[in-house]
């Protein structure tokens, strides 16, 4: 998958790591290309090469084969050193120095990166702001005085503080509640949109990446079984393992996370369309556009891009129904299972 500038950020070229006494390889000749400026996550059950894959991104492991391609240089051959300071690294266990303050430990990786004393002032500030926490309030607290929620925003502060290129987190919202993983998981696809990061994001939790991914890679055994938009996994799952792991064939994820621009209607036209006069923006989900018609009773809802002066199409819910219902033409009837 390459972006529309054409620049594949991060490429792993048929990457392969066994560790010494393994039976078969943790990652297996894996290869995808990850566009700069997009939030990359990475399923896959507990022991499919997740993490494995992930630090031999910032070479924490060496691979035993393949290359790793960052802006087109392969990374491999540079100094470890060097290029762990242009990737920021989050994990769940967060490992906050336990002596230090939230500043001093937001500002370590900068220091680290040989910042300038004048660059440093103020950067603990700007990044506890960024991820949501009020610096007058924060700064000179101890990571032992801080919830678990708390602990994990100075963790994401810490590894964007030498303004990394790449940000690699390996289920860092694994350990939090509920409710608190939500909150995070808005807080990420906020900070997401300001700054732009390649993230690698790693996840056993299907539901969390089809929410905050733009691009998921399947994990199954160290190798790779199928990589897409939540869109395409959802619609065009390759296998019935990507099915069964994505709930392809459940009705209520497909509302969820489909966008209507998927489920246009091809009998309504401009010229057939009902003049309700309802629109919905193409990247609204199904079930916003289900909960619409409902609501106000309309046969159709136009579906319009917002700079737009005409739809791109409709759609009815029998166009929706057809999407959604395996065996009555749903992508999972189209594909001849059941
Ligand atoms: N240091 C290690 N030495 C030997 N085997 C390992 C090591 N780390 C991980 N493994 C094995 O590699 C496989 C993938 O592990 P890992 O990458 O941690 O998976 P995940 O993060 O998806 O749970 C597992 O079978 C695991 O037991
Ligand atoms: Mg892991």
């Amino acid at each position: 998958m390459i972006g529309l500038d054409g620049v594949a950020m991060i490429a792993f070229r048929n990457v392969s790591k066994r560790y010494a006494h393994g039976a078969r390889a943790a990652v297996d000749g894996v290869s995808f290309d990850v566009r700069a400026g997009s939030l990359c996550m990475i399923v896959g059950t507990s022991g499919s090469g997740k993490t494995t894959l992930l630090r031999i991104v910032n070479r924490l492991i060496e691979p035993t084969g393949g290359e790793l391609l960052i802006n087109g240089r392969n990374v491999l051959r540079e100094d470890p050193i060097a290029l762990r300071r242009r990737i920021g690294y989050v994990i769940q266990q967060v490992g906050l120095f336990p002596h230090m303050t939230v500043a001093e430990n937001v500002r370590v990786t900068a220091e680290i990166a040989g910042w300038t004393r004048r660059r440093l002032e103020g950067r603990a500030d700007e990044l506890l702001t960024l991820v949501g926490l009020a610096p007058a309030e924060y700064r000179h607290r101890y990571p032992r005085q801080l919830s678990g929620g708390e602990q994990q925003r100075v963790g994401i502060a810490r590894a964007l503080a030498a303004d990394p290129e790449i940000l690699l987190m390996d289920e860092p919202f694994g350990a939090l509640d509920a409710i608190t993983r939500d909150r995070m998981q808005q807080e990420l696809l906020r900070i997401q949109r300001s700054l732009r990061k390649t993230i690698l994001f790693v996840t056993h939790d299907v539901e969390e990446a089809l929410r905050l991914g733009d691009q998921i890679v399947v994990l199954s055994g160290g190798r790779l079984v199928q990589t897409g938009s939540p869109v395409e996994l959802l619609a065009h799952p390759a296998d019935d393992f990507v099915r069964q792991l994505v709930g392809a064939d459940s009705a209520v994820r497909q509302l969820e996370h489909l966008p209507v621009s998927a489920a246009l209607d091809p009998h309504v036209t401009w010229a057939a369309a009902p003049g309700d006069g309802l629109r919905v923006l193409p990247d609204s989900t199904l079930l916003d556009a289900m909960l619409r018609l409902l609501d106000t009773g309309a046969r159709a809802l136009a579906v319009q891009p917002p700079a737009s002066s005409a739809p791109v199409g409709y759609v009815t819910p029998a166009s929706i129904i057809r999407l959604i219902a395996p065996g009555r033409g749903g992508p999972a009837a189209r594909a001849g299972h059941r």
